[in-house]
């Protein structure tokens, strides 16, 4: 079964930290309308983007700011950071229940990460993709929304034999989708990873384009998925015969990229795709950033276009329709076997099977 129970209780991404500032921002995650803005110190802040009074959204036209307030754009009803009411029209006493849930939110890595859920985050934090804003990296990133539930992109995600037929000319070659993968699941981290490693492969345009490689290339990805939301791909690239890394982890004749994707989803049928391309050569060469975005922009568009068709075939399908998966499959079955527990909301140690 493709999940599509929500994980409540966790870190979703919610935007791009340059995403948010002094005009409001208004994104649905896990169906709750929330509205992201920033203070005049710069804190970034989520609230519940419904007025308490007639519902009208804070993140519409003409609600605005004004220092560090929301004013609701139909009647008036202004707000603080806390959520509390603090203004309402025509009259002084200002009811006690005018107040907007506020969301806790983490600003790391570039991204703003907000909690969604009943109990408080306590002292977990979100998973971590400092490539991202390191400055020995360079990295370029976007967000495409996608008409699909979000366990078709975990799917897409966590088989990348599909870059082969579906990316073809950009970032598939024959060898992705020949060379077997191996799968691991670390149940008390809540982490599946799954690695293939081509020895001998063809050099994709994305990389032979980027990196000035003309020959064959070894080609290692390692996936790390930390469900729900971050998903991270380390490639590395380096010429066919380039000595593998060091002991002590240097690797300096290999490319590496650092592809990240937040996956939030946004309602049981729509999905926000996160994501971002680090790369550790060419820092400042423009041509590269742009060829990158673009080139990533456009896999990331062909997923979209894939997944999109396929909400539609499953909208349509009988409810009893049967998959059939095969050994691609074992990362992505890892993943939504996870993601169902923690949909569930189950304690690791009560599901972990060893
Ligand atoms: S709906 Fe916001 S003030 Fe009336
Ligand atoms: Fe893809």
């Amino acid at each position: 079964m493709i999940v599509t129970e929500f994980a409540r209780n966790q870190w979703y991404v919610a935007a791009y930290g340059h995403e948010v500032g002094r005009r409001q921002l208004g994104r649905t995650i896990l169906n709750e309308p929330i509205l992201l803005w920033r203070t005049e110190d710069g804190r970034a802040v989520a609230m519940a983007d419904r007025c308490v009074h007639r519902r009208f959204p804070l993140s519409e036209s003409p609600s605005h700011l004004v220092g560090d307030r929301v004013v609701c754009g139909y009647h008036g009803f202004t707000y603080g950071p806390d959520g509390v009411c603090v203004a309402v029209p025509a009259q002084q006493r200002i009811p006690r229940t005018a107040r907007l849930r506020t969301y806790p939110v983490v600003e790391q890595d570039s991204f703003v990460w907000v909690w969604i859920g009943d109990r408080e985050p306590g002292d977990t934090l979100p998973p971590r993709a400092p490539w991202l804003v390191s400055p020995d990296y360079a990295t370029v990133c976007g967000m495409e929304p996608l008409n699909a539930r979000y366990g078709l992109l975990v799917d897409n995600l966590l088989d990348l034999s599909h870059e082969t037929y579906l990316h073809g000319g950009y970032i598939g070659t024959p060898e992705v989708a020949e060379t077997p993968i191996t799968t691991e699941v670390d149940e008390d981290a809540g982490i599946v990873y799954v690695s293939r490693h081509m020895d001998d492969a063809a050099c994709p345009p994305f990389y032979a384009e980027s990196t000035g490689i003309k020959g064959r290339i070894t080609r290692w990805q390692d996936i790390e998925y930390h469900p729900p939301c971050l998903y991270l791909l380390h490639s590395r690239i380096a010429p066919v015969g380039s000595p593998p890394p060091a002991a002590d982890g240097t690797d300096s004749h290999a490319f590496h990229v650092e592809v990240v994707y937040a996956i939030t989803p946004s309602t049981e049928n729509s999905t926000y795709d996160f994501w971002a391309v680090a790369r550790d050569f060419a820092l400042d060469d423009e041509k590269v950033s742009d060829f990158l975005r673009d080139s990533n922009r456009t896999v990331v568009l062909q997923d979209v276009a894939a997944l999109n068709t396929l909400e539609e075939v499953i909208a349509r399908e009988p409810d009893r329709y049967q998959e059939l998966s095969v050994n691609i499959d074992t990362g992505g079955l890892a993943a939504r076997r996870l993601l169902a527990r923690m949909a569930g909301d189950v304690p690791a140690s009560q599901t972990a099977v060893r």
